[in-house]
């Protein structure tokens, strides 16, 4: 057996779907679905069940999938890790949802440019679930993102809970009728949401919200990125609840008003292999807790390690 089979049949697992995970895999489907014959008759196992729409595991191919998942991580791991001990080309590839553009990412970047010149830095947007298999297939070594997702070979920071605040037409009646404004005030309105794909998402969140009040809109509307959102903010097709960072994105067309529950705020979460403690990433995080202290942001104090 090879790490190919296991990175094969990883992927039918989780596509549930021959055509799907020869696409994910780049590879034609004939020979995916020769690899995993193969793999079973060498295992003398079967792994899925015969003939079920979509693809089921039976409970040894559940069995085999955790192990296969962990060892893939493992794997990965220990390739990029090798990579940064021999030293020979330190880079670091840096994975982070949208609108941590809005936040102190910018700078962040900037300021480690600066200060390590030898360290080729790359930049990849993708969502907090996206970076979360990108770290395990070694893509990246750094995420940003903003939801708490599980996973025991990733080690998550919280960074800092980001408040949220509502983004309003100019001149919408709100916005105008008070100076601080309650979720419950926006149950008549058309509510934007993003991103729509893939789920959870910020826009979980931002639906919790309300459900955690007992509240529902009255209408919501799901779109793909937070700069379509404001554009159809703006073009009056409803509010948006968005991180308050987004204040720096000046819009004459967009009024931003502040919410009255301080509980209601988005975490900006950084995400690592568990294992990797190279230098880079020790490094991120102390220059990002500098910068917070730097422009007064609160932020969430670091967790010592095995505390
Ligand atoms: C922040 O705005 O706090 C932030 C954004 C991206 C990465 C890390 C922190």
């Amino acid at each position: 057996m090879e790490l190919r089979h296991l990175r094969y049949f990883v992927a039918v697992a989780e596509e549930r779907n021959f055509t799907r995970a020869a696409q994910r895999l780049h590879i034609a489907q004939p020979p995916l679905s020769r690899q995993i014959q193969q793999l079973e008759e060498t295992l003398a196992v079967q792994l899925f069940e015969r003939n079920s729409r979509p693809l089921k595991l039976t409970e040894t191919g559940k069995f085999f999938y955790s192990h296969a998942v962990q060892l893939l991580a493992q794997t990965a791991e220990l390739e990029s890790m090798t990579r940064r001990v021999g030293n020979i080309e330190r880079s670091l590839s840096v994975g982070f949802v949208g609108s941590t553009l809005y936040g102190l990412l910018p700078k962040i970047i900037r300021r480690f440019r600066d200060e390590n010149p030898t360290v080729e830095l790359s930049l990849h947007e993708m969502s907090t679930t996206d970076q979360i298999r990108a770290l395990k297939d070694g893509r990246i070594d750094v995420g940003f993102g903003r939801i708490r997702l599980e996973d025991a070979n990733i080690r998550r920071v919280v960074l800092r809970e980001e408040k949220m605040i509502i983004a309003f037409p100019l001149d919408h009646p709100l916005s105008l009728s008070k100076p601080v404004l309650a979720l419950r005030d926006l149950v008549n309105e058309t509510l934007i949401i993003y991103p729509k794909t893939p789920r959870p998402s910020y826009a979980d969140q931002v639906l919790a919200a309300f459900q955690d009040r007992g509240l529902k809109p009255r209408r919501i509307y799901e779109v793909r990125e937070l700069q379509i959102a404001l554009g159809l903010v703006a073009a009056g097709e409803g509010i948006s609840i968005v991180p308050s960072s987004v204040y720096g994105l000046k819009r004459d067309d967009v009024s931003y008003k502040e919410l009255d529950d301080p509980t209601l705020v988005s975490p900006i979460i950084m995400s690592t292999r568990m294992l990797d403690e190279s230098g880079d990433i020790v490094e991120m995080l102390a220059l990002i807790y500098r910068l917070y202290d730097e422009a007064k942001i609160p932020y969430v104090p670091p967790v010592e390690r095995g505390s």
